[in-house]
């Protein structure tokens, strides 16, 4: 395990984890670390980058804050709602800090990217240690050992995303299923979107790098990868490889130990005829495509930046059926656009009803400082928002329960991923739709394949029995 780029690095983590050994031969007690993550894959992703670097250092997790000598929050800014939760969270922590002088509080992620909000929380929150951001993730041991040694906040934001660190430590989950980061940043600039401003402009990682990770993430035992980024369709396009996403899903083919291969986000814009026919043909892809369409409206498409129009989608829609014609399709909806119409909205519901899509992240439109959006006039009232967003919803939730009741009495395969969150008499795992299917079978099948009946078909999960 070696960086190649910052020697003070990895000097910061073998001297905590020197330190840390010491601690343990005086004292038989261990460090105990907790991260809390917001947001997307991604940002999970990267907490379990800040997970490896702190078991190299010999911290160990615990969700009992009382315990822990050092707590992360991994913030993202995506939607108001997002921020309010870690302000909560972090203001609650101010009696943990003055019982416990020597804890350390970090954040990090999307929400310190932006402009003057690392100096706000430090206003705000005088107690916090340190803040860092997504370009200096690979930073945090040095910056650790520094909020350590100091006794005022250590704050260190870089503005640009430069070279990407391959080879940091990781610990992922443990399971059937591992998250890889293809590429960072976004160039689209939905209107909207904070995203463009907190991650930076769009940078793939080399795809020896990538393969590389996904045959190590096999011989761990995982069985299904999904590819992250936030435009996916466009990876490789700012490289000199001449290799493009298709490429990489037949490269990702040939690796043995994988079986299932999944990827998010596709944007519209980007889903060339090439990645259809990659789809098609690569028998670990799943049939599953998360497309987000955002609106239903032309009007507010363009308003949104999106680039193409309802019209567009729907042919793409059509195409990739064809191509794949038991293909589950996901969306992302907003709701409450800046000069979104009673009509516009219904353009949504009756693209929806045209689509039948398997599920929708729905959302209220949140205005985010600094993006176009939130500068435009004609913001919708909250009320209207929440009455949309609930018409929204009903729709969505009909249309989802229809598409899973015609599974009832079907045999589907399942990637086995542990016992049910909610009942541990049954097993849980997903369909290569990503429907998440609870059943009833033997704890041996955990990790593996298997055949289910579909007895009980509900409005969001599918329930059976295991049949082998
Ligand atoms: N790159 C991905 C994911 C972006 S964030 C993509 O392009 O799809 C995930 C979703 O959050 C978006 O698809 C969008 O539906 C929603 N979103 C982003 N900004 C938002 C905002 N300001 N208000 C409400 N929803 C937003
Ligand atoms: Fe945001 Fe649009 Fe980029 Fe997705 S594609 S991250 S919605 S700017
Ligand atoms: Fe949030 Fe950052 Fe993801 S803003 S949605 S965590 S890229």
């Amino acid at each position: 395990m070696h960086f190649k780029d910052d020697k003070n690095v990895l000097e910061a983590m073998d001297y905590i984890r020197q330190e840390n050994e010491k601690y343990f031969s005086r004292t038989n007690k261990k460090k105990f670390a907790s991260i809390i993550t917001y947001g997307c894959q991604m940002n999970v992703n990267d907490s379990e980058k800040l997970w490896g670097m702190l078991e190299y250092m010999g911290y160990s997790a615990t969700e009992d804050r009382d315990k822990a000598d050092l707590i992360i929050y991994n913030t993202c800014c995506v939607r108001e709602h997002a921020e309010e939760r870690v302000y909560g969270n972090i203001g609650a922590l101010a009696s943990l800090k003055h019982k416990k002088p020597e804890l350390i509080i970090g954040i990090c992620g999307c929400m310190m990217q932006q402009d003057g909000m690392a100096d706000d929380m430090i206003k705000r929150f005088p107690f916090v240690d340190l803040i860092f951001g997504t370009h200096n993730l690979y930073c945090f041991p040095k910056l650790l050992l520094k909020a350590m040694e100091s006794s005022s906040s250590v704050v260190e934001i870089f503005d640009d995303d430069g070279p990407i660190v391959e080879n940091m430590p990781i610990s992922r989950a443990k399971g059937v299923s591992a998250w890889v980061t293809i590429m960072y940043g976004c160039n689209n600039f939905c209107s909207y979107c904070i995203v463009p401003y907190v991650r930076g402009r769009e940078k793939s990682r080399r795809h020896n790098d990538i393969l590389a990770e996904i045959k190590d993430i096999a011989q761990s035992g995982y069985k299904e990868i999904t590819l992250l980024g936030q435009n996916v369709n466009s990876y490789g396009k700012d490289l000199d490889e001449n290799y493009l996403f298709s490429d990489l899903l037949f490269d990702i083919e040939k690796i043995d130990g994988i079986e299932r291969v999944r990827f998010m986000t596709s944007h519209p814009k980007d889903l060339s005829d090439e990645l259809i026919e990659a789809m098609a043909s690569c028998k670990k892809v799943c049939e599953h495509l998360h497309l987000p369409v955002q609106s239903g409206s032309n009007n507010i498409l363009k308003r949104m930046n999106r680039n193409y129009t309802k019209e567009q989608y729907l042919e793409l829609i059509a195409k990739v059926r064809r191509a794949i014609p038991d293909i589950a399709i996901s969306t992302d909806i907003i709701v409450g656009f800046p000069g979104e119409t009673e009509d516009d909205f219904n353009e949504t519901l009756d693209l929806i009803e045209t689509v039948q899509f398997d599920s929708a992240f729905t959302f209220m439109y949140s205005p985010r400082k600094g993006t176009l959006a939130a500068n435009m006039k004609e913001q919708i009232d909250l009320d209207v928002k929440k009455r949309r967003l609930n018409r929204l919803i009903e729709l969505q939730n009909r249309i989802t329960g229809q598409k899973n009741s015609v599974f009832k009495d079907k045999i589907v395969e399942v990637l086995v991923e542990g016992t049910s969150k909610n009942d541990p008499d049954y097993l849980s795992g997903r369909t290569r739709t990503n429907k998440l299917v609870n059943f009833r079978g033997s704890n041996e099948l955990i990790g593996k394949l298997t055949q289910v009946k579909i007895t009980n078909p509900k409005c969001w999960t599918l329930e059976g029995k295991a049949i082998n």
